[in-house]
């Protein structure tokens, strides 16, 4: 290896077209719908074998079914730590270990004012959208330690850095999520385990709808008037970042936040 630094040894550039996750083992949470069952297909295509855990048990078995045999639907709640524990448990029995966990699973909150947002309702979608994301990772560090390290990625939102009004407190759980995405990459990095978040904008999936920004028939416009690049995007663009941050295109990549939002944050 040379020393002199102006003369870097060559790395071999990889095959092109090689599967990036060929051998790996994934494990995506809220699988069953929009970009976690985006991401699972994306994840298989590149090579990985793929856990698609979901609350709903026949939808994560129907993403499972899509992928064929490197798949195994796994049903989960993701605020319960023994069942993420249990998920975790599948995937080594089943796969051999974990290399890559897409903390994906997320509620949105219908926009309303901070007056009208309950305490039961502010519980629950910080629950979901933050705490789940301290039990996943966790549930899964253990694993990927075990393996020598691993790509840990979490969907987060641009409403963490870019709210909407009536959004409070899913902005809050986002931002938490950017926060505890920093945290965790610096005291995980001597694992050799990346963290790292990313930030879509109005993603076409079930979800969009339920937060209620617009009427229905209205919704794509009034999102894509936001949005530089002119239109709300597919669940496969995202699904397209975390395949690269669970790769080792990412292997020095850890504690960002990728916004994949058409602009939306300029
Ligand atoms: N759609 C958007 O515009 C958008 C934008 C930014 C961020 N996001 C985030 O993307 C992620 C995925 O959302 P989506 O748009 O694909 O939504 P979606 O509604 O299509 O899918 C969400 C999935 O999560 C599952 N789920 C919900 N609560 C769960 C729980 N407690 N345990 C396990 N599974 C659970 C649901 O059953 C569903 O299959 C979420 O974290 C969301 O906050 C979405």
């Amino acid at each position: 290896m040379p020393t002199d630094p102006s003369s870097p040894a060559v790395r071999p550039a990889p095959r092109a077209g090689a599967p990036r996750l060929e051998g790996r083992v994934a494990v995506v949470t809220g699988a069953g719908s929009g970009i976690g069952r985006a991401t699972a297909a994306r994840l298989a295509a590149e090579g990985a074998s793929v856990v698609a855990s979901d609350r709903d048990e026949a939808a994560a078995r129907e993403t499972a079914s899509v992928i064929g045999d490197r798949a195994l639907a796994v049903q989960a709640d993701v605020t319960d730590a023994d069942a993420m524990a249990r998920l975790v448990e599948q995937a080594v029995a089943r796969f051999g270990g974990v290399d890559v966990f897409h903390n994906n699973a997320g509620m949105a909150q219908a926009a309303k004012p901070l007056a009208d947002v309950g305490r039961a309702e502010w519980d629950a979608l910080i629950a979901v959208n933050l705490t789940a994301f301290f039990v996943g990772a966790q549930a899964v560090a253990p694993a990927m330690r075990e393996r020598g390290g691993g790509s840990i990625v979490v969907t987060a939102s641009t409403s963490a850095v870019h709210p909407r009004p009536g959004l409070s407190a899913y902005a809050a759980a986002k931002s938490g999520v950017l926060g505890l995405t920093r945290a965790l990459a610096l005291e995980l990095a001597a694992d050799r385990i990346r963290v790292n978040a990313i930030n879509p904008v109005a993603v076409k999936t079930p979800m969009l709808q339920e937060f209620r920004l617009a009427a229905e028939d209205e919704l794509l416009d009034k999102m894509a008037a936001t949005i530089p690049l002119g239109s709300a995007i597919d669940a496969e663009d995202v699904a397209a970042a975390v395949a690269y941050l669970a790769s080792d295109d990412a292997r020095f990549v850890t504690g960002i936040a990728l916004n994949v939002d058409g602009g939306r944050d300029l």
